[in-house]
């Protein structure tokens, strides 16, 4: 019998692990802070953004199948249970994967892979939404 173990490559390796993430997570909060249409979201952020960046460091880490620090520390992410305190519409969810994808054209090389990830993030970032559209309401 083999003892070989099958080996998948993550996203994680893809892009070229831990100090990509960190760039890519850098360059994600650079663009929140500056973009005129991220305004209100970097205002529901908190002033400091050191410790903000930690966190998502390690959650961007194992959601792309890389080390599991998050979990180590913080158990399971229960993603949408920590933003119910704060109001994410439509525009706060746009405005989040628009920083994304600024982020990830600046720091992740291969085009095929920045798509992937976006794909990836666009449901996890709607699941977020806890505010009904304005046009939703009668
Ligand atoms: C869709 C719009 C989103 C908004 C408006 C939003 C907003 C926020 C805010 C305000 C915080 C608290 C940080 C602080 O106070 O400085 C936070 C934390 C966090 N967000 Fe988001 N977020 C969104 C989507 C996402 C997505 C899609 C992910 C994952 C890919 C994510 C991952 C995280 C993580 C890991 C934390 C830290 C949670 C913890 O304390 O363990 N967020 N987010």
């Amino acid at each position: 019998m083999s003892t070989e173990t099958a080996r998948t490559t993550t996203i994680h390796d893809l892009i070229g692990g831990q100090p990509v993430i960190d760039r890519l997570v850098e360059a994600f909060y650079h663009q929140m802070d500056t973009l005129p249409e991220a305004r209100e979201l970097r205002a529901i952020h908190a002033p400091d953004l050191g410790e903000t960046k930690r966190v998502l460091k390690l959650y961007l880490m194992q959601w792309m199948g890389g080390p599991t620090d998050y979990s180590a520390e913080r158990g399971h992410p229960r993603l949408r249970a920590r933003h119910l305190g704060f109001r994410i519409g439509t525009a706060e969810r746009d405005a989040w994967l628009l920083c994304m994808k600024r982020a990830l054209d600046e720091t992740v090389a291969r085009e095929d892979v920045r798509h992937a990830i976006l794909q990836a993030m666009a449901p996890l970032a709607d699941f977020m939404r806890n505010q009904p559209d304005p046009e939703d309401e009668a």
